[in-house]
């Protein structure tokens, strides 16, 4: 039976499909990280094209934690009338809407934070060309508290569900990676160690939302370096999950390297499509939670497939959602079987505040 267009229902939250837009940054906030409205007009279109449910671009928590000049904001109760505006702006469409709340740490923006905070004072190119500073066990605790706040706003502004964000190199990455986490306190050394941050930050924000509100991770589960965390201490992080009282997980990559790299280019194939599989294989044998893959998914013949075989219970797709918003409901009148999209990477926005948009050519694509 194709799957792809069946309703899911886990703890409160009933998606229509198995199509979720992973999170993307939109690239469009205004510099206090307020939402302007071309990126409400954004969300009405993403929501129209017929998604199952809609994971917003990552927002900063905290004033140190911005990634990238127009990155929204969370982290203030000032931002609470937009960020209402734009659940309202989503389900008004009959959308469904979480937010992504992130910490940028290392990565954090070199003209909005001068000094980027990391779990330790590390230099190494594979992760930054900037000397961090470390942490203080008061200043992580202020960040576990922040990331709170944030999903007590994203709740109280009407949002369907929170997502943490522990993928991609972010902070929430730093601290699950050896190579970026040399602490020899509580909060480094040994995978439990490593692994107390996102279990604090899942405790803080289920402390702030209530026992029934959605909260999702997306966790990165590799990072590109043998010094980084394996694959093996992913799985090990996935089946902790559950136990730290999430509801949901969205598997991608951790750091990035020259072969691993959580946007792949090049995907025009279906044996090329979902990249990460080897992550949900690995996962599904240790938790029962409800999982997303995130990655290269193209093609309604692979969506299906994975489907089927009960490897996923979502798709996850973000740059075929930029190339065109109404994938979903193309798919789902039988009008396309396959994303035009070409996975070039030309997606993201060259000018401040411009906001991302497909500037690749059109092209036919092999089914
Ligand atoms: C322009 C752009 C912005 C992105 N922003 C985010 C983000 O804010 N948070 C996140 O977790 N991933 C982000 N990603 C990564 C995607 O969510 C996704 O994991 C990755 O692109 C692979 O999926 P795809 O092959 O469907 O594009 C971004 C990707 C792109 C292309």
């Amino acid at each position: 039976m194709n799957q792809l267009f069946t309703p899911y229902t886990f703890g409160s939250l009933t998606l229509p499909n198995r199509l979720v837009r992973s999170a993307t940054a939109e690239r469009m906030a205004v510099p206090d990280g307020e939402i302007p409205q071309k990126m409400m007009d954004f969300y009405r279109r993403l929501t129209q094209g017929g998604v199952g449910l809609i994971i917003t671009g990552h927002m900063y928590v905290h004033p140190t934690g911005k990634a990238h000049p127009e990155m929204t904001g969370v982290y203030s109760d000032k931002l609470l009338d937009g960020l209402s505006q734009l659940a309202d702006v989503i389900q008004a469409e009959g959308g469904l809407v979480a937010v992504q709340i992130n910490h940028a740490g290392l990565k954090a923006d070199p003209e909005t934070v001068p000094e980027p905070l990391a779990p330790s004072a590390v230099v190494d190119e594979r992760l930054t060309n900037r000397m961090p500073r470390g942490l203080t066990v008061e200043e992580i605790e202020e960040l576990i508290d922040a990331f709170g706040q944030a999903a007590r706003r994203v709740k109280q502004a009407g949002f369907d569900a929170v997502q943490i964000h522990s993928a991609h190199g972010y902070l929430g990455s730093q601290f699950l990676s050896p190579a970026a986490n040399r602490r020899t306190d509580e909060w480094g050394g040994s995978l439990e160690n490593r692994m107390r941050f996102l279990r604090r930050v899942s405790a803080a924000v289920r402390a702030q939302v209530g026992p029934v509100y959605p909260v999702f991770t997306k966790l990165g589960m590799q990072d590109g370096f043998d010094d980084g965390l394996t694959l093996e201490e992913g799985a090990q992080v996935a089946a902790a999950l559950k136990g730290m009282g999430l509801d949901a997980v969205e598997l991608s990559s951790g750091f990035g390297s020259k072969t691993l790299t959580s946007s792949r280019k090049g995907v025009r194939r279906p044996k090329e499509e979902a990249y990460f599989l080897s992550y949900a294989r690995a996962v599904r044998e240790v938790t029962d939670l409800p999982l997303m893959l995130v990655g290269g998914m193209r093609s309604r013949q692979v969506m299906e497939q994975l489907l089927a075989d009960g490897e996923v219970d979502f798709v996850s797709m973000s740059r075929p959602l930029i190339n065109d918003p109404d994938f979903p409901n193309k798919l789902r009148a039988g009008e396309l079987e396959r994303s035009g999209c070409i996975s070039a990477n030309n997606c993201w926005a060259r000018e401040m505040d411009a906001g991302i948009a497909c500037k690749c050519p059109v092209e036919k694509v092999d089914a």
